[in-house]
């Protein structure tokens, strides 16, 4: 379903994209293609699990039954509304909390991550054959390639992801900001980045990459270092290593300290 979701995307793509415009605010993008995207899953979904619930983006209802989709039909909008070849549609099935599937397709070069828990974490290459993804063995910020992004409230609140990524970009190897949180954890799962971390990112954009790093070997805790959730307001997915997770954990708190009181944005977003 994720590559039907996909090719029809890029199909729209081709078509030249039509309404596009700002959700939240002006910089947070949705395109024809988000909501068409939506749609199809949704439909073919409940077509074969009519049983399942479903908690899309694009609609964003929190699903009442125990067994449920979470649904981003574009993960990088901004990527794809602009022309950059690099996005993802993502799908997770959950049991409550617990992932019991995950699967992220990168658009549009096709490959397919995918993970289930106590299995591993794969992905399949568009021209055949597939690889199981392992973390990387990095162990200290110094030598670890990260990748982070920024909330779309970004110039409402100093607390956008701004102090945390000017403390990384002086003491790790390199900061990536590739534009999809999912391709984000997909990178860190097959050891490509050694960590990812962003603020405020909401269950769509994250729950099947979270289970793909956590089934290639890695770690995903929120800032204070407690496993990840769907209630939690930071992410930081690392390879596991227990020194590289302390360490990034403990730049971040140091980036934060000169951050004001807590500041919500607006609920949705
Ligand atoms: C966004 C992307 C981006 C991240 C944002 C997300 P969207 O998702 O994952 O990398 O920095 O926080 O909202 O809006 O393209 O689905
Ligand atoms: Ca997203
Ligand atoms: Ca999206």
């Amino acid at each position: 379903m994720a590559q039907r979701a996909g090719q029809l995307v890029m199909q729209l793509r081709q078509d030249g994209l039509r309404n596009v415009r700002g959700k939240s605010n002006e910089t947070d993008l949705v395109t024809e293609a988000d909501l068409a995207s939506e749609a199809l899953i949704r439909e073919a979904l409940h077509e074969v699990y009519p049983f399942v619930g479903f908690w899309g983006e694009e609609s964003n209802k929190p699903p009442q039954e125990e067994f449920f989709w979470v649904v981003d039909p574009v993960d990088g909008t901004t990527n794809y509304a602009n022309g950059v070849p690099f996005y993802a549609v993502n799908i997770a099935l959950q049991q409550g909390e617990l992932a019991l599937l995950g699967v992220t397709v990168q658009l549009p070069s096709g490959h397919i991550y995918w993970a289930k828990p106590g299995e591993g974490a794969y992905v399949r290459n568009p021209l055949g054959g597939q690889q199981r993804l392992r973390v990387n063995q990095v162990d200290q910020v110094a030598r670890a390639l990260l990748t982070t992004g920024f909330p779309y409230h970004r110039a409402e609140s100093p607390d956008n992801n701004s102090a945390e990524f000017n403390y990384f970009l002086t003491r790790a190897l390199a900061v990536r900001c590739m534009g999809s949180a999912a391709l984000d954890l997909a990178n860190v799962a097959s050891g490509a980045m050694a960590a990812f971390w962003e603020g405020w990112l909401n269950p769509w954009d994250v729950a099947p990459g979270a289970l793909l790093v956590r089934e290639a070997g890695g770690q995903v805790t929120d800032y204070a270092g407690k496993p990840w959730t769907f209630a939690s307001r930071g992410l930081v997915a690392s390879n596991g290593q227990p020194e590289l997770h302390r360490e990034l954990l403990a730049c971040i708190e140091q980036a934060r300290a000169g951050l004001p009181a807590l500041w919500l944005p607006d609920a949705g977003k």
